[in-house]
């Protein structure tokens, strides 16, 4: 049995494991197998979306594992997030039990804002104009987080959060919020190596989750000119050094930062070796290395979105 992961404690008491596995782009019918091999390999923590359209695989798998008896729900942390066709107040709490229904769950760990953009309401998942530009919701996320507090109020989540979230956007959830945000996923990697923000969350008691940890090397908006995080010279060189993989350095790189990560992989041996990331430590030396790779590269752009009056990004 593999050891426990190191858990990070929430600004309301409940425990966050540092590890978990991601599952954006995970096809339906390979999901189910890396959700039973991560259990296997001793993940306890798993990152699920509405709009990653597997959820009900995730939940599959899930059920099985806890049939069989190798976990227990409560041994599980299930993160979801709630998708920007549902921004408006009344939609909030229906949205997470569409969420908890595929996922075969009566409750989630962690209930997350995916954007701060609301999109014009309906079943179109990604409404656009003529341009391929957004339509937006005439709600603002200040709305949404009401929302979010009512899904903590009737039991179906026990911590609530936001992701891509900007320092402003923040300040303007923490200005309405009876309950406060634990959370915000952004993307985190030593090309956009987020410090700003995490000091600007450790501040306010928000944790921060990384995202995209390797580099999102099957993002969908991939194009062959964008840099390669996993074949980064120092990257490569360090993995020599500490006869790991580049993955197990970027991994470990959040790890030592204090920050949680959730890497995704369907491929059972990434999946195990990716775990295997508490039996070494990278000096000081080679950390200030890696942050020195940094060099504000955003992977996950969403650049449909980028005329929406809430889109979170600077561009460069
Ligand atoms: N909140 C948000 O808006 C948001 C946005 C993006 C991501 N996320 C979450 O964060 C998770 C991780 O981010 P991500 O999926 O963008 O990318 P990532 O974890 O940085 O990279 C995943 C890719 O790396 C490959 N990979 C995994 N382990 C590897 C290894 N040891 N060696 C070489 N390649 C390896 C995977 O391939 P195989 O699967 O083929 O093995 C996959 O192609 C997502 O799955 C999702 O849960 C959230």
């Amino acid at each position: 049995m593999s050891e426990k992961v190191p858990s990070i404690k929430f600004n309301n008491g409940y425990e966050y494991p540092i590890l978990g596995l991601g599952t954006w782009n995970s096809k339906p019918g390979e999901v189910v197998a890396a959700v039973k091999a991560a259990i296997d390999a001793g993940y306890r923590h798993f990152d699920c979306a509405f709009v990653y359209e597997n959820e009900e695989q995730v939940g599959e798998a899930i059920s099985e594992k806890i049939k069989e008896g190798a976990v227990k729900r409560s041994d599980l942390f299930i993160t979801s997030k709630l998708w920007c066709t549902a921004h408006k107040k009344e939609l909030v709490v229906d949205a997470l039990k569409k969420t908890l229904s595929n996922l075969k769950l009566t409750y989630l760990d962690l209930y997350l804002i995916h954007w701060p953009m609301g999109f014009k309401e309906g079943d179109n998942l990604f409404p656009v104009d003529k341009n391929g530009k957004i339509l937006p919701s005439d709600s603002y996320f200040t709305e949404t987080w009401k929302g979010m507090e009512e899904c903590v109020k009737e039991g179906l989540a026990r911590s609530i959060g936001i992701s891509n979230f900007n320092i402003k956007q923040i300040e303007d959830v923490l200005s309405v919020a009876e309950i406060k945000p634990v959370n915000n996923q952004v993307e985190c990697h030593p090309y956009l190596n987020q410090q700003k923000l995490i000091d600007f969350c450790k501040e306010k008691d928000i944790s921060i989750t990384a995202y995209s940890p390797l580099g999102s090397p099957d993002r969908p908006s991939a194009t062959p000119n964008d840099p390669v995080l996993l074949e980064d010279p120092t990257v490569k060189d360090l993995a020599k050094k500490y006869e790991k993989t580049p993955a197990q350095i970027l991994i470990r790189y959040q790890i030592q930062r204090g920050i949680p990560v959730i890497p995704k992989s369907v491929t059972k041996s990434r999946i195990e070796s990716n775990f295997k990331v508490f039996d070494f430590t990278i000096s000081d030396d080679d950390m200030a290395k890696l942050n020195s790779l940094d060099r504000n590269c955003r992977m996950v752009n969403f650049d449909m979105c980028d005329q929406h009056k809430d889109y979170p990004f600077t561009k460069n």
